[in-house]
């Protein structure tokens, strides 16, 4: 699967980028422009404009968007909440958020898929676009229009998709992120590698050995790139686009089981799909190479590693974690009777969409390591 179909078009000329910033341009996918996030101006005028950060992101807002523009939500996964997202509407209307305004989120997966939400119900829709400030919303969430929140401990449970009309990658706020940010970043990233093929794999292979800027950069690019196309050519998840759930089906159920944090599940997500694909005939050699890069990356590979990273916030034993994924398993909005479509990996570049028993997988998490 090629990806980088750069497309440069006019518009990075008329806002003084270079057109070779742009990654795609196209009916149905967002804009992607790297550059500093000052061009945020060009794109999204003050007066007609709200910003959605959370307490820590609001550091990257530009000057010249006032304080009273501001909207501030909770951090993390708290920002996708039913209540944070009727306090942000309650904000728009006090601000008179019309029609021909546009919202920004400017932070993390969590700001951009409540902010997108909110925007892209607002009026029925007004413009939004992203600045997305970790390595995880630069490489997946700020890309391909899914926007949503979460509802009774059950992930983005209720949303849209719309596409943002930009999204703007300054990879100078990545300097910010700890070592952990980072590395769940990457684990989203590594999804991609496996989908993509050999050459974006060994990318993510140099990454995850030395995580210096020229490597992180490439890795969002490739990202982007390859996410882009995928939902250009399948917006709406009707084919195709079911192939970027890989690893999600097992990492949305323990990220619903544990409270970790995303990057990480999907981190174990990905090492058990590769060994469930084991059984279905699949290359060893992937699933050794996913389990590597996890090591190297100092992100967990097993449940076991899982458990022991949440039995460092409190209680937890690996029955309870095992029971409560289960359980997320069977309600998975994903599901088709007893069934899902799950994506299996058997070698790099060669994923494919298998419908699998519920029960099945749930076995499969009993005796994974
Ligand atoms: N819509 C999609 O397609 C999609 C894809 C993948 C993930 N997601 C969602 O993204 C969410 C996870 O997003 P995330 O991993 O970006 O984390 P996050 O948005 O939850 O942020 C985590 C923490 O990092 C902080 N932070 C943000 N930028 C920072 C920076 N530059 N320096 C230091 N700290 C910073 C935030 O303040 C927050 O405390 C999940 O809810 C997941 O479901 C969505």
């Amino acid at each position: 699967m090629d990806a980088r179909n750069s497309k440069p078009d006019s518009i990075p000329a008329r806002f003084g980028l270079k057109a070779d910033f742009v990654i795609d341009v196209g009916s149905g996918v967002s804009s992607i422009y790297f550059a500093k996030a000052d061009k945020l101006l060009a794109l999204a005028d003050p007066e007609h404009s709200v910003i959605v950060a959370d307490s820590l992101t609001r550091a990257f807002v530009p000057a010249c968007y006032p304080d009273d523009r501001i909207l501030t939500v909770p951090k993390g996964e708290d920002a996708k909440s039913p209540e944070a997202l009727i306090r942000l509407w309650e904000g728009f209307q006090e601000l008179g958020l019309g029609r021909d305004w546009t919202v920004v989120g400017i932070g993390g997966g969590s700001v951009s898929d409540l902010a997108g939400f909110a925007a892209s119900t607002w009026m029925r829709g007004v413009n939004f676009g992203f600045v997305p400030t970790t390595l995880l919303a630069m490489v997946d969430a700020s890309v391909g229009g899914k926007n949503g929140i979460n509802l009774c401990g059950k992930k983005n449970q209720v949303g849209s998709i719309a596409q943002p009309g930009f999204v703007l990658i300054d990879t100078s706020m990545l300097a910010s992120l700890g070592p952990q940010e980072l590395a769940s970043g990457m684990a989203e990233a590594l999804k991609h590698g496996i989908l993509d093929g050999e050459s974006h794999l060994c990318a993510i292979e140099r990454a995850a050995a030395s995580m210096d800027a020229k490597n992180l950069e490439a890795v969002i690019r490739l990202s982007v790139g390859l996410k882009a196309s995928i939902v250009q050519n399948d917006e709406k998840e009707s084919g195709q686009r079911m192939l970027l759930n890989l690893g999600h089906t097992f990492g949305h159920a323990l990220e619903s089981a544990s409270s970790l944090g995303h990057g990480l599940c999907i981190a174990v997500g990905l090492a058990c799909a590769a060994r469930l694909a084991l059984d279905y005939g699949a290359d060893g050699m992937v699933s050794q190479r996913i389990c590597s890069i996890l090591t190297s990356l100092g992100l967990p590979n097993s449940i076991d590693s899982l458990v022991a990273l949440r039995a460092k916030q409190g209680t937890c034993t690996r029955a309870t974690l095992i029971q409560k994924a289960a359980s997320a398993l069977y309600a998975d909005k994903k599901r088709n009777a007893d069934n899902i479509n799950f994506i299996m990996p058997y070698a790099a570049g060669d994923v494919r969409i298998e419908s699998v028993a519920i029960s099945r997988l749930a076995q499969f998490l009993e005796r994974a390591p």
